[in-house]
């Protein structure tokens, strides 16, 4: 499974991704502060052009692997991050991980959710290249109601569907799947939810 329609499309969008205007650090450092990433294998799902890197390598992670459907987003991270080792990238599809199993301590989507075509697919990869008390964190520096409203007005119209459901139902997927949800958030400001694989 590769969703080559939104491969096609954010290609397309990599060019101009790096000026808009991206999370500031601080607000990234705050994110990250909680997951404790010091000689962790991170997994950064649709990484895009890479701006969690700069915060998440200030906790010295052991490895931060950048996975991207989009071949062109990547290259952007590679032409930054290519002389760290620390750094590596990944061109797969997060329905379709091409990890081990429990290989991962922690799995971050920031600004991916709405674009994952099966959600509950794409949740169980998590869940499974996480490894035991691994944490799955998905965030939105936005409301639900902002992201949403950006995407219904997107020339493409693939991605006017892309929507962000309530974090509640989120969360309810998540159990279902077997994680524990550690925090939940659906605000005016912010949605996020943590979650943690327990066995
Ligand atoms: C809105 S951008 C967010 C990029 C980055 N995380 C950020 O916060 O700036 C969504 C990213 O998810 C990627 N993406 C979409 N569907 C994907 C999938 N099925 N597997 C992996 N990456 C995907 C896109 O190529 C794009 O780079």
């Amino acid at each position: 499974m590769f969703d080559k329609e939104r491969e096609a499309i954010f290609d397309a969008l990599a060019a101009d991704w790096s000026s808009l205007p991206g999370p500031p650090l601080a607000a990234v450092l705050e994110l990250l502060e909680g997951l404790k990433l010091e000689d962790k294998v991170v997994l950064d799902v649709g990484a895009g052009t890479g701006v969690l890197i700069e915060g998440g390598l200030r906790q010295r992670p052991k490895k931060w692997i950048c996975c991207d459907i989009s071949s062109a987003m990547l290259a952007q991270i590679e032409a930054v991050w290519s002389g760290n080792p620390g750094v590596e990238t990944l061109h797969a599809d997060a329905h379709d991980l091409p990890l081990e199993d429990n290989t991962c301590d922690a799995v971050i989507c920031n600004s991916v959710l709405p674009h994952l075509r099966n959600r509950c697919r794409a949740l169980a990869e998590f869940r499974r290249v996480l490894g035991v008390d691994g944490q799955l964190l998905i965030n939105h520096f936005q409301s639900r109601s902002r992201i949403n409203e950006i995407h219904r007005s997107s020339k493409h119209p693939l991605l006017r569907e892309d929507l962000l459901p309530p974090a509640d139902v989120v969360a309810a997927e998540l159990l279902e799947l077997g994680f524990e949800i550690l925090q939940s958030v659906d605000s005016e400001e912010r949605y996020l939810i943590l979650a943690r694989k327990p066995e």
